[in-house]
């Protein structure tokens, strides 16, 4: 069985769609390695993540190795290698907010939902990273949920926050 034909990772046992728009991306960047970045945000906009299957694609179409992919998809932070909940916050640990306490927050973030980090909860709602500093310091110590950054947290807003999303 060639790699491309595993089954899908979503459960519907069948072919798997988006595939077949990676395939796509990489022939409109007429299989240039140099555009690497592109495909992987291609990638990361088709599934919300990067996952293995779509790793594999890509090195095979370009002639790049799994390792030099996973250095990338590793490196910058917008890229994933976990799937996403509908929400998924981002509480800094950078520098200037672990100083002011964001491990707290993120400990708390943990025990409201149940889940550590680069984890989804079960309804598929919320998942939880740890992120490098995010340009927002004189709001330290802060957190995103998708585009929205909360900055100056301490752990007691965190359930009121979360609520909101409910
Ligand atoms: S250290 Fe958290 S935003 Fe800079």
């Amino acid at each position: 069985m060639s790699e491309n034909n595993e089954k899908c990772a979503c459960g519907c046992n069948g072919h798997d769609e988006r595939e077949d728009k990676v395939l796509e991306v990489i022939k409109e960047c007429k299989y240039d390695k140099s555009q690497l970045m592109h495909i992987l945000n291609e990638t990361q906009n088709i599934y919300g993540y990067i996952p293995m299957s779509a790793q594999k694609i890509i090195s095979k179409e370009l002639g790049i190795s799994m390792a030099e992919i996973y250095g990338v998809i590793t490196f910058y932070s917008r890229f994933s290698l976990e799937p996403k909940g509908k929400y998924n916050i981002a509480v800094c640990l950078g520098t200037a907010c672990y100083v002011k306490g964001s491990q707290s927050v993120l400990d708390k973030v943990k025990e409201i939902l149940g889940i550590d980090v680069g984890q989804v909860t079960e309804d598929g709602k919320f998942s939880l990273e740890a992120t490098r500093c995010i340009g927002a310091c004189g709001l330290a110590p802060v957190m995103t949920i998708n585009e929205e950054v909360y900055g100056k947290l301490d752990p007691s807003m965190v359930k009121d926050i979360l609520a909101k999303y409910e």
